[in-house]
């Protein structure tokens, strides 16, 4: 009833920072939004790790195992994915997605990658037919015939359209709000805006817009939605990018929205397969020249995928100019969980899998499934050669290359 409501699928390390986030900003807006935030989380049994300060220690819950969506709504906590962060009351955490979906008309996106295909299957029937959604996911959803953008794959399967958030954002320093800038891309068709032009001197309602048009809309990105999208209901805050300005930007949290839906997913999705190459060579302690090189050589494959596959979409600026691009790259290439956890792989000479496990407390790598994913893409089409740092990071995770090798593998002849 002219208020949206706001649902995040998904309670990791970011999609709980990222609730934060919204909740504060609904409960600042209560003339935009339902200050209540709803916050899907995958439930699972736990006792309060040690390392959580803010409960009182002396409860009923300090020993037992529990319900996380228990704990989290009983301490106001996310004691397992972000321990010792006070979080609004406005956040609910619920274990149903269904429930948690279902009359909310904006959905913020984010968890694994590895997660979402499935969870959209659970979510179809469930989501308003009118809902709009972010993805914060990073990641690329890949088949050999195919590459698209989560926002595409998940816009897809729900008949929704879907935007993207990525930027320079490591998730603790977020919810601890230490300064940082992020990237909104959203660039819905035109049947969002609320003044179209009439056909015939008179507003069509929304019942009478052709929505067979909108099916083959393509977006002022390029990107060809085959969505067959339900108008918003007009007495909702029309859904643009000044409306996403407020619902992401906080004090700490600079907000840039843009319209490039693709440069902004694969800039995330793609930094993450460089941050395990720098972390690899910073495992042999070769120092922040030889990182510097890595990240350099990565953002020109970067780009070059970009403006290979997404031909007509991806704007170069994404790359060099937004928080999506070159400042996520260097972030994850300093201290991002691919880049830690590749640097020990290599400092312990044990599986970067291991590692994961033993040190992310159920946080999940990104990068070592989009290594893959992306790699049998490109060896699909034939491109593997030309993309010789990508390639070479997946070799290397199969134990096929050696860390050693990346400068011979990746080095460019002048041509003279
Ligand atoms: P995370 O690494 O903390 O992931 C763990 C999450 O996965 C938990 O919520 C867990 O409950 C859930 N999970 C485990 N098994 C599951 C299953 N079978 N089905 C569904 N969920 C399951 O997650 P995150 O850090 O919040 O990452 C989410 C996305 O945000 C990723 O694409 C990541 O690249 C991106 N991101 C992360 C950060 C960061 O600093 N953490 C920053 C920016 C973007
Ligand atoms: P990691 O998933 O490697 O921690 O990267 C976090 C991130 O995306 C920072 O912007």
């Amino acid at each position: 009833e002219g208020k949206h409501k706001v649902t995040i699928v998904g309670s990791g390390n970011w999609g709980t920072t990222i609730a934060k986030v919204i909740a504060e900003n609904t409960k600042e807006h209560p003339d935009l939004f339902e200050p209540d935030v709803q916050m899907w989380v995958y439930e699972e049994e736990i006792t309060i790790p040690e390392a959580s300060k803010l409960h009182d220690s002396s409860s009923e819950y300090s020993t037992e195992k529990h319900k996380l969506t228990t704990l989290i709504n009983y301490f106001h906590e996310n004691v397992k994915y972000l321990p010792n962060i006070a979080l609004p009351h406005n956040i609910t955490a619920n274990p149903s997605l269904q429930d948690s979906v279902k009359d909310s008309t904006i959905l913020i996106f984010n968890l694994p990658h590895q997660f979402i295909d499935k969870l959209c299957d659970q979510m179809k029937g469930f989501v308003l037919p009118y809902a709009r959604g972010v993805s914060c996911i990073k990641g690329v959803s890949v088949s050999s015939e195919d590459i698209k953008l989560f926002s595409e794959s998940i816009g897809e399967k729900l008949g929704i359209y879907v935007g993207a958030l990525s930027g320079a954002n490591i998730a603790n320093e977020v919810a601890l709000e230490k300064f940082s800038e992020t990237t909104v891309a959203y660039d819905p068709p035109p049947m969002d805006s609320r003044n179209p032009t009439p056909k015939e001197g008179r507003t069509p309602q929304a019942s009478q817009l052709d929505l067979t048009k909108i099916t083959e809309h393509k977006d002022s990105s390029g990107l060809k939605s085959k969505v067959r999208l339900t108008p918003q209901p007009s007495e909702l805050p029309p859904l643009d990018h000044q409306l996403l300005h407020i619902l992401f930007h906080r004090p700490y949290f600079h907000v840039h929205v843009v319209s490039d839906v693709a440069g902004v997913s694969l800039g995330g999705a793609l930094k993450n397969i460089v941050a395990l190459a720098a972390g690899f060579v910073a495992g042999l302690e070769w120092g922040d020249n030889a990182k510097a090189a890595i990240m350099r050589i990565g953002l020109l494959e970067m780009r070059k995928f970009g403006k290979m596959f997404f031909e007509n979409s991806v704007r170069t600026a994404t790359f060099t100019e937004e928080s999506a691009g070159v400042a996520d790259l260097i972030t994850s290439c300093s201290s991002g969980r691919n880049y830690r956890c590749a640097k020990m792989s290599v400092e312990r000479k044990i599986s970067i899998g291991e590692v994961e496990k033993s040190e992310l407390n159920g946080q999940m790598l990104q990068g070592t499934s989009t290594a893959h994913e992306v790699y049998g893409f490109l060896k699909a089409r034939g491109k593997e050669d030309e993309f010789p740092l990508l390639t070479s990071t997946y070799r290397i995770l199969q134990g096929e290359a050696k860390v050693e090798d990346l400068p011979n593998l990746v080095a460019k002849p002048n041509e003279f």
